[in-house]
């Protein structure tokens, strides 16, 4: 009887909102705390909100792939239906189903390496803009990039011109995500403020484009094979045969650009500052590079000749999920790890955490892309690596950014290194993403003979 268990440990926060300011201020130290303390199972309380933090790959297993009928999405991704809609990574139940199937296709894996080369042509601009020695905000550098080949993979549409204003425009929207963690946000969403005046503005510009690129497709005729082209045509043949409205377009039009860029943005950004801090790990990847590529620019075939960049961006992803925390809520009262929680509980796991615990990887903090040997992936309990979820819900783009990142890592690594500007800061902004608190301002440096 789920009944009978009783429910998680967790501390009883002595001063009301001193857990909330100790989220607010650092989400990730706290809850690293708590699972040091508490251990696998362990619920906090934020405003009124009763959360349930799980660590252990078993329970997480549970959690996204044998359990997950009995779970939906938290609030955490109620808050990005404000700008997401009902899109991919939003929606529930039966939209998500018919979504899913839709979209597909444009994933595939025979389908992604014909994104390989507009994903190198891509980075290929974005370096010759730079010069030697100068400083960079490489996470601005990476989103602009990602940005780019989201948009025109995925949809055929340059926006590079407007890169700029986009990515402040999601700044803007993204930065409010802490505020969706208190009570009574629904009201704050609602009240004159001058940072909801500031999202509306920011919204309505995504919306701009967004609309603009849709009927400029629906303009042309030509059939480019790409993914909105591929959700223009898309039929609902089980239902009354109609295609999508502009409104449920726009809507996984919105997702798949900011799923489709901001964490590959972050993943190549931490990638740079992990590899100015291990100049080994550096050094063996250009021997990689400059072995397999000699000089030129690389394609989808060489992948597999690509092993250690590969094992980079794994390390990278292991230590800094962009990612970091997943969420879900349950529908009927549900029991983990000899613990009961009751129906509509807030359960929450990070790839953050999970990942740098000392019992599933050795000297956790290390990075150590040589760790990731053939015999690691095989030993190691599913969901103690998940950065990219599990389940009916896991990520619709893994292919496509192992793809783009990789590319990407080595057409750059072949030609520059980066270094942190001095004095430079660098914390944690743990939001939808886990981004850079102060920027990544790096100096970038012409490799030597390069
Ligand atoms: C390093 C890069 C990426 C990481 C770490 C990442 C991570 C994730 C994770 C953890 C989820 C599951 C969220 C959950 O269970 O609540 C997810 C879902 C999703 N991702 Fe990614 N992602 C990445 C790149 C991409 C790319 C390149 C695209 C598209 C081109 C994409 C599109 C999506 C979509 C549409 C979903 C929702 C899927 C669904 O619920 O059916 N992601 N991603």
């Amino acid at each position: 009887m789920v009944t009978a268990l009783p429910p998680p440990p967790g501390p009883r926060s002595p001063i009301p909102g001193g857990q909330m300011l100790a989220f607010r201020r650092d989400p990730i130290g706290l809850l690293t705390r708590l699972s040091h303390t508490y251990g696998d199972v362990v619920r906090y309380r934020l405003g009124a909100e009763r959360i349930t933090l799980l660590s252990h790959p078993g329970d997480i297993q549970e959690v996204m792939v044998s359990q997950q009928r009995n779970f939906t999405k938290s609030r955490a991704l109620q808050w990005a239906k404000f700008l997401l809609g009902e899109g991919l990574l939003t929606s529930e139940g039966e939209l998500h189903v018919r979504q899913r199937r839709l979209a597909q296709p444009a994933f595939q894996r025979q389908r992604v390496p014909a994104y390989g080369a507009s994903m190198v042509a891509t980075t290929q601009r974005l370096q010759q803009r730079w010069q030697d020695g100068e400083h960079r905000a490489i996470d601005h550098e990476m989103s602009h990039l990602t940005l780019a080949i989201a948009s025109k993979t995925l949809f055929d549409t340059d926006v590079e011109a407007e890169a700029q204003a986009i990515g402040t425009a999601l700044t803007t929207v993204l930065d409010l995500f802490p505020r969706f963690m208190l009570p009574l946000y629904n009201l704050i969403a609602k009240l004159p403020l001058p940072s909801n005046r500031r999202a509306a503005q920011a919204t309505h510009l995504l919306d701009t484009i967004v609309y603009r690129m849709i009927r400029e497709r629906r303009a042309r005729s030509t059939e480019s094979g790409d993914l909105l082209s591929m959700l223009l045509a898309a039929r609902d043949e089980e239902g009354d045969g109609s295609g999508m409205s502009d409104q449920q377009l726009r809507d996984e039009v919105m997702t798949l650009l900011l799923a489709g860029h901001e964490t590959t943005a972050m993943l190549l950004t931490w990638t740079w500052y992990l590899l100015a801090h291990n100049p080994e790990a550096e050094a063996q990847l250009h021997a990689e590079l400059d072995t397999v590529l000699g000089g030129r620019l690389p394609t989808v075939d060489d992948m597999p000749r690509l092993p250690y960049t590969r094992m980079v961006l794994a390390e990278t992803l292991r230590l800094y999920p962009p990612a970091w925390i997943i969420g879900r809520r349950t529908i009927e009262a549900y029991e983990v790890g000899g613990y009961a929680l009751p129906a509509q509980a807030i359960v929450v796991m990070s790839p953050y955490l999970t990942q740098r615990d000392a019992r599933f990887f050795s000297d956790p903090a290390a990075f150590q892309p040589q760790r990731w040997t053939p015999a690691l992936e095989a030993a190691l309990p599913k969901f103690a690596y998940f950065p990219f979820g599990g389940g009916a819900r896991q990520c619709i783009g893994e292919s496509f950014a192992w793809m783009e990142g990789t590319l990407a890592l080595a057409t750059l690594a072949q030609q520059w290194q980066m270094r942190l500007v001095p004095h430079h800061r660098v914390a944690l902004k743990p939001q939808l993403t886990l981004r850079p608190k102060y920027g990544m301002r790096m100096i970038v440096q012409r490799r030597s003979g390069h």
